[in-house]
């Protein structure tokens, strides 16, 4: 494992987290291509229309095969951050750039093929059709990747093995538990073999043992070279991951990849 130190000697936290750090945990994507960051935003915000600054000028690097915690109060700007890092959104001002690629820079469609290819998403409420088995819920995470609908199901069927699902896979949502809806959930956004998993409160709906399953399955991806950005509200999970990013008022007021880490004082103080 290679641990690349943030560029410059930071003194001062908050001026270092404004700029985006290349610190790389874990094993790397088998690609050759693109061997930059997973993630680099800089000086990156997005208001909203009433004077919202969701983020303002935020620098974050995120290594590839990373597995970081982004933390931080209600409203303070964490799925704003998800959905530029999962080029959802793009921002008001400033740079995200996506394994190498300028998501500004880049038209619809080349938005949509990144994200169908390399960027998997999980949400706090499973996101599952009522209705439909397992196995294809799980496929329908293939629907825009191009491949064909046998496939789809033979892919599906593995990535409910992976979250050890298997004999799961042709039961409905609503004859699983929290814990395996949630398990049903990231075999979908990992049916495309994504570089980066995006989790937001991924374990917030469920109980402490459903929690550490889904938490065990994300390691799990981790340690096979998947990047893995995590937001959770459990001060004590995230206390367990090797980085935490604490984001409020819509600024990155701490990152434990920093050399001499605090958090720093914001206006609205704490
Ligand atoms: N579409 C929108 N239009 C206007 N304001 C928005 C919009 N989306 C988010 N905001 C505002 O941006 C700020 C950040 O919201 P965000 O959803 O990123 O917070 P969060 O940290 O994810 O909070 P929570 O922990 O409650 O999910 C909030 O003040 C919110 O009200
Ligand atoms: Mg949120």
């Amino acid at each position: 494992m290679t641990a690349e130190k943030p560029e410059a000697a930071a003194t001062d936290s908050c001026e270092a987290a404004a700029r985006p750090s290349t610190a790389v945990g874990g094993p790397a994507p088998t690609t050759t291509r693109d061997p930059g960051p997973a993630v680099e935003f800089t000086a990156v915000s997005r208001h909203y229309p009433g004077g919202v600054r969701a983020l303002d000028g935020v620098g974050l690097g995120i290594g590839r095969g990373e597995l970081l915690a982004i933390v931080g109060p209600s409203g303070s700007g964490k799925s704003t951050l998800l959905n530029l890092l999962g080029t959802l959104d793009a921002p008001t001002s400033g740079t995200v750039r996506v394994f190498g690629y300028d998501v500004g820079a880049l038209a619809d469609d080349q938005l949509s093929a990144l994200r169908a290819r390399w960027i998997g998403f999980v949400f706090q409420q499973f996101h599952l059709a009522p209705n439909v088995y397992a196995v294809d819920n799980v496929a329908d995470g293939l629907l825009y990747s191009g491949v064909p609908a046998r496939t789809r199901v033979r892919l599906a069927l593995r990535a409910l093995e992976r979250v050890g699902l298997a004999d799961r896979a042709y039961h409905r949502p609503h004859e699983l538990s929290g814990g395996q809806k949630q398990r049903v959930a990231i075999a979908r956004a990992v049916v495309g073999s994504p570089r980066l998993l995006l989790a937001d409160e991924p374990t917030g709906a469920l109980d402490t043992t459903s929690g550490e399953t889904v938490m065990r399955v994300l390691r799990e991806l981790h340690g096979d070279g998947v990047t893995v950005v995590v937001i959770t509200h459990d001060r004590e999970l995230a206390a367990a991951l090797p980085r935490r990013v604490e984001v409020r008022d819509g600024r990155v007021v701490s990152d434990s990849a920093l050399p001499g880490d605090a958090p720093c004082r914001t206006e609205a103080g704490r």
